[in-house]
């Protein structure tokens, strides 16, 4: 198996020109330091969901897709930091109002004297820490259920990832398919599977609005296309610059040196 011959198109980096690998050693550089920003990134929008910023677990996830099943952030706040802010019967009032949707009537009638007095001292907009709360179209925001990410923004996410990650991997691909792996399989495998944990990877989101759980298949295919996409620029770059010209490239007269 290790001696599969040569395909007759085949061309290792050592045969390719030295123009095409500066392009590819270029594109390797630069979508590398995209693949960093983007995990930064994703760890950053993801990591706090469950309370804990250091990691990025399955909890953050669920939490991201399908709400954390708490309630608004008014709500939250009513019971735990702000409930000694008001009596307990208004305090039961603005709950039981922002579960009933909150709507606009209720509020100028009944909900805006009692912010009026009892929050707006310190929320009123002026201070840039706290979340403003006067009129109702502030109020209304924090009173809305998080349900998670919303099937729209999935959509708008998923044909991005779908298109542009497929780009990356489809120029990665091209460059590695100079690499001499060997046994073959292994080739194949790392450039093709990207592609499958791509598609994975988009619809598990839909499916963890359904079944929780599927955020174990989320976090999996994420991690395979990182290792494919780690294994290709190493060994890419490896083979490009460092490494000795395969023997089988060498014997068939390929190669720069031979
Ligand atoms: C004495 C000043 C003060 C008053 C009065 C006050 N708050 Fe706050 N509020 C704060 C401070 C300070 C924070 C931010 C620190 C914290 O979250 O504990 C905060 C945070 C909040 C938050 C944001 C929590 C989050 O999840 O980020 C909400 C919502 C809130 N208050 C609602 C209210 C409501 C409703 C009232 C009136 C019933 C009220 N507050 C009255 C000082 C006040």
């Amino acid at each position: 198996m290790s001696d599969t011959p040569l395909h007759r198109h085949y061309t290792h980096y050592s045969e390719l020109p030295v123009s095409m690998r500066i392009l590819y050693t270029a594109a390797l550089c630069i979508l590398g330091m995209g693949y960093l920003f983007a995990l930064i990134y994703l760890f950053h929008t993801y990591s706090g969901r469950d309370g804990n910023p250091l990691d990025l677990t399955y909890n953050d996830l669920v939490i991201a897709y399908t709400g954390s099943g708490k309630g608004s952030k008014l709500e939250a706040a009513m019971r735990g930091p702000m409930s000694a802010m008001l009596p307990k019967d208004e305090a039961a009032a603005l709950v039981n109002w922002v579960q009933q949707g909150a709507d606009r009537p209720t509020y100028e009638t009944f909900i805006a004297p009692t912010l009026e007095k009892r929050c707006l001292s310190c929320h009123d907009g002026s201070n840039p820490h706290l979340v403003n709360l006067s009129g109702y179209d502030n109020i209304k925001k924090l009173a809305e259920q998080d349900k998670g990410t919303d099937i729209f923004t999935l959509v708008r996410v998923s044909h991005i990832h779908l298109f542009g990650i497929s780009f990356i991997f489809f120029i990665v691909g091209i460059v590695f398919s100079h690499a001499y792996v060997r046994p073959l399989w292994i080739k194949y495998l790392v450039i093709g599977a990207p592609f499958v944990c791509l598609i994975v990877d988009v619809s598990s989101w839909y499916m963890v609005k359904i079944y929780h759980p599927f955020a174990w298949v989320t976090m999996s295919a994420g991690a395979m296309l990182g290792m494919c996409f780690a294994f290709m620029w190493v060994t890419s770059m490896y083979q490009m610059w460092i490494g000795r010209t395969p023997k089988a490239v060498l014997e068939r007269g390929g190669g720069d040196v031979g």
